[in-house]
């Protein structure tokens, strides 16, 4: 365990798959808050909300402001990491209501709790740190996929754009994205068992798992704690396999990652 202890962490979609994974590897002494539907995460407390449910959001925001109003420690951070892929399928045969869950969870969502977060610790001083859970379908178009990609597209670029408006505050909150490559999770299985008219590229996933192609998730959310420390521009979009497969960094030194857009993954 780290020093810097007396941390508050609020990760959406705790309950399963790198959320899980997250909460179970964290390397500080942290109060962990799990923002989804199931809940269940040994160690964290739950705050159930269908986030695809716009009416969900204000709790959220609430549970922001309340938990900070008595915080005096030394770090807060939000990991928006709850997404879905469902409907998968061309854009003009899927069913509208799901399409506009998606819609809503994947877009709005991480805009809309990203401000309420970025609101909640203005005034404070101890270090902030916002992360966004991407992907590399916010640079790909995958058929079958549009909303998601869409939805991972915009994240990046909100990112990019809060994170030059945070470079201008003392001490403003560090705000990046991350995109974990492929991990195995119940979300891979989904893409795994979809049917090629829907999804031209589930072969690609069969494969990819017959060959052992997917990361653990424990791995990857080990490396996506490490780059809390690590000197990363303010807005930087990230792939994982940019950063450097180093112990978890605790404390600094600390050492330069290249952004997704540089190294062009
Ligand atoms: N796995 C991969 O290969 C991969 C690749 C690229 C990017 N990513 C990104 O990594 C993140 C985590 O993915 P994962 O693979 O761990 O997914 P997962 O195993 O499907 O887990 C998704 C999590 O999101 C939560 N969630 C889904 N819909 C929700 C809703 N309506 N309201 C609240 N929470 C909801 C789920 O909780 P409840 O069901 O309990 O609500 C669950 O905890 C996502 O942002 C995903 O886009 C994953």
């Amino acid at each position: 365990m780290s020093t810097l202890s007396r941390m508050l962490v609020w990760i959406t979609g705790a309950s399963a798959g790198i959320g899980a994974a997250l909460a179970a590897t964290i390397p500080y002494e942290a109060e962990i808050i799990d923002i989804s539907r199931r809940g269940g995460t040994q160690g964290t407390h739950h705050v159930a909300a269908d986030l695809a449910d716009p009416a969900s959001w204000p709790a959220v925001e609430e549970d922001f402001t309340r938990r900070l109003a008595g915080f005096d420690g030394d770090r807060v951070v939000f990991v928006h990491n709850a997404a879905t892929l469902t409907p998968l399928g061309p854009a003009d045969g899927v069913d509208t209501a799901e399409y506009t869950r998606n819609v809503l969870l994947n877009s709005a969502a991480a805009q809309v709790l990203g401000q309420a977060f970025l609101q909640a610790v203005v005034g404070l001083s101890c270090e902030q740190h916002l992360m966004m859970l991407s992907s590399g379908a916010a640079l790909r178009p995958y058929e079958g996929e549009s909303s998601y990609c869409a939805g991972k597209a915009a994240v990046d670029h909100w990112v990019r754009v809060v994170g030059l408006e945070q470079q201008r505050r003392k001490p403003g909150c560090r705000v990046i994205s991350v995109a974990p490559g492929s991990v195995d999770t119940a979300m891979q299985a989904e893409l795994r068992s979809s049917h090629d008219d829907l999804l031209p590229n589930a072969r690609r996933f069969r494969e990819l798992q017959a060959r052992g192609g997917l990361s653990r998730p424990e791995d990857v959310a080990r490396k996506i704690w490490s780059l809390l420390n690590r000197p990363l521009e303010n807005g930087s979009v990230l792939h994982i396999n940019d950063v450097p497969d180093l112990p978890v960094i605790l404390d600094p030194p600390r050492e330069k990652v290249v952004s997704r857009e540089r190294s062009g993954a």
